[in-house]
């Protein structure tokens, strides 16, 4: 199983929306066998909580299922457990390489290196600029791109 994990700050805006149209982009091209798919916040504000209403209401817009997702805050082995990690913001992979420390990791990266053409290396915090349809239209290029380059890279 290849274990692709998305972080952001909180863990209810963006990484939960990534969460969840990656799992359904990877259960639309039959991969969820190979898959596996999980969210987690560097911070410990929101653990347990369901996804923001603002994410809630644009993955149901689009018909994304998102149950079963609630907040928790990244471990330091999920680091070492996970073979993409895949942050949201710069802040996000800092936070998580400072962790990681010297130590060999899963492959780190931001959603946004992924679609180079974009201006943009950060995905907004809707949190703070309330635009979640920004973010859904960013999150879906990084995840196309991002199961494009998983597929290619192992052979799937
Ligand atoms: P997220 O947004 O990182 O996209 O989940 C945030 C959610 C909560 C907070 C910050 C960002 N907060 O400070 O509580």
């Amino acid at each position: 199983m290849i274990r692709v994990l998305f972080v952001c700050l909180g863990n209810i805006c963006r990484s939960p929306m990534a969460e969840a149209i990656f799992r359904q982009m990877v259960k639309k091209n039959k991969l969820q066998d190979k898959i596996f798919v999980d969210s987690a916040g560097t911070g410990h504000w929101h653990i347990g909580e369901k996804p923001h209403k603002g994410t809630r209401e644009i993955l149901d817009a689009y018909h994304i299922d998102y149950h079963g997702i609630y907040a928790r805050q990244i471990d330091k082995k999920d680091l070492f457990q996970f073979d993409y990690i895949i942050g949201m913001d710069t802040n996000n992979v800092e936070d998580l390489r400072r962790m990681a420390g010297a130590a060999q990791t899963g492959y780190i990266a931001r959603l946004l290196d992924f679609v180079p053409e974009t201006d943009q290396s950060d995905v907004p915090d809707p949190y703070f600029t309330g635009n979640f349809t920004e973010v859904y239209e960013l999150v879906s290029e990084g995840c196309e791109r991002l199961l494009q380059f998983i597929r290619q890279r192992e052979g799937i």
